[in-house]
């Protein structure tokens, strides 16, 4: 199956509540799109799986919750506020204005169409601003942070002595970021608010490059293993020249999207850039004492730093496929189980008052384990395609036999096989289903 086009998912995701374009009433804002029910479940999925796979199932890494707005010195000494910049053109034809890294010849301006008509670049700061309390001047600004990982840098200390963390650990993070985009677009891939999920791993110096290479593969890893096509994600180094302020050596992870390869997740060696930089500004020694060879230092630090809102919409396009069944043309998201907003339909045959209570009563059962939906309106066929439309991996059915053999009908969203089950076995079997771990 070819990538799917960018408008197939952006109308889907519309029609079926995962994405709507922000402020639409008020026309729109081109840059911010808003989580509907089923894009609120994915996001949900997304941090879940990360934060198991960073987190809970590890004995190093920690996770914590910072502010998003930090003192404007955190920003001045992590260097966002000198260098965290795009070039930035103006085309003196028609004044729109591009970031000169994105532009596929810069000598055209891709809207009017003029030659050589771009300004000198200039350095544009990505941070948005904002200013605390009553008064707009420069002792009131402060910034909306631009990634995650300084509130982790400035609470190094905080959690190694609180969670009594040695060498070499991590600690975690999800939550919002915020740039100032020049050049936001292609739907939720660059957006001047998205979420991330990023993680610090500090180590010895001299085991820096080998942490840098156990994470490159771990993080790939993570996305295989929530299905996506090994053919459509791959690893990439950067070039000295791409690496930013703070990075010595940086590979992405990239996905295929529909205009070609682009960065998913950036896993960089930041060495020990930002304690040292955190300590020399704030005078806290941030430095490690490692008690049995008795010596300080400030550790290197290795760093994944993903994307959920972008995560989300690389594993929509990779879920999308179309197949025939039965002759009709179908539309499935072939999301991972843990992905997929509703794991379970429950679907009544009739929607006559027999069929109700035990509906109702698969229901109860099934909610207490899974977000599931109960359907009850249209042909069995147009719910079956709803649910696959929207990657729900398992249906059940309730038909008249139910009330004599108190059994149900799982039906499979990938091979359509449907299989008779006694509802005193159905979460069992639905659990084994989903690849839950009994
Ligand atoms: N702390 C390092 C850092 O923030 P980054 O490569 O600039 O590194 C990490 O960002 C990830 O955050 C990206 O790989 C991407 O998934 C996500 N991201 C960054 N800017 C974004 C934007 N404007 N819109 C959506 N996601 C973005």
């Amino acid at each position: 199956m070819p990538v799917p086009s960018l408008d197939t998912i952006v109308n889907l995701s519309k029609r079926r509540g995962f994405v709507f374009p922000a402020s639409e009433i008020y026309g729109g804002l081109r840059s911010s799109w808003d989580y509907g029910p089923l894009g609120a479940e994915l996001l949900r999925n997304l941090r879940e799986a990360w934060w198991t796979a960073m987190v809970r199932e590890r004995d190093d890494i920690v996770g914590i919750d910072s502010a998003i707005v930090q003192a404007r010195q955190v920003w001045i000494t992590s260097g966002h506020e000198a260098s965290f910049s795009d070039p930035l053109v103006e085309c003196t034809s028609c004044h729109h204005r591009f970031r000169l890294d994105k532009l596929d010849d810069p000598g055209q301006c891709p809207d009017c169409g003029g030659r050589n008509t771009f300004t000198e670049p200039r350095p544009f700061n990505l941070m948005l601003k904002t200013f605390l309390g009553p008064v707009d001047d420069d002792a009131a600004l402060a910034y909306l942070r631009p990634e995650t990982a300084q509130g982790i840098f400035i609470n190094y200390e905080n959690v190694r002595r609180s969670a009594r963390m040695r060498l070499p650990f991590g600690i975690a993070q999800i939550g919002k970021s915020f740039r100032n985009e020049i050049t936001p677009g292609q739907f939720v891939f660059r957006t001047r608010e998205f979420e991330q999920m990023e993680m610090e791993f500090f180590c010895r110096p001299e085991e820096a490059e080998r942490w840098h290479g156990y994470w490159l593969d771990a993080r790939l890893q993570w996305y295989l293993g929530l299905g996506m096509n090994p053919d459509h994600v791959r690893l990439r180094a950067h070039e000295p020249s791409e690496l930013a302020h703070y990075a010595a050596a940086t590979s992405d992870v990239e996905y295929l999207f529909p205009w070609g390869w682009d960065e998913l997740e950036g896993i960089a060696n930041r060495t020990d850039f930002d304690l040292r930089a955190h300590s020399a500004a704030s005078g806290e020694d941030l430095r490690y004492y490692d008690q049995d060879a008795d010596e300080r230092f400030f550790p290197y630090v290795i760093e994944p730093a993903a994307g959920v809102t972008r995560s989300a919409f690389a594993f929509l396009l990779d879920a999308y496929d179309e197949d025939e069944i039965g002759g009709e043309k179908r539309v499935v998201l072939r999301l991972h189980p843990r992905l997929a907003p509703i794991k379970v339909a429950v679907l009544p045959l009739s929607k006559k008052d027999d069929l109700v209570a035990i509906t109702e009563e698969v229901a109860a059962t099934l909610r207490k384990h899974w977000m599931i939906e109960v359907d009850v309106t249209q042909s069995i066929g147009r719910r079956y395609r709803r649910q696959d439309e929207v990657g729900t991996p398992l249906c059940v059915t309730v038909d008249f036999d139910t009330l004599q053999d108190r059994a149900v009908t799982i039906r499979d969203r990938d091979t359509t096989q449907q299989v008779r089950v006694p509802i005193a076995d159905l979460v069992g079997r639905l659990s084994a289903s989903l690849g839950e771990e009994a």
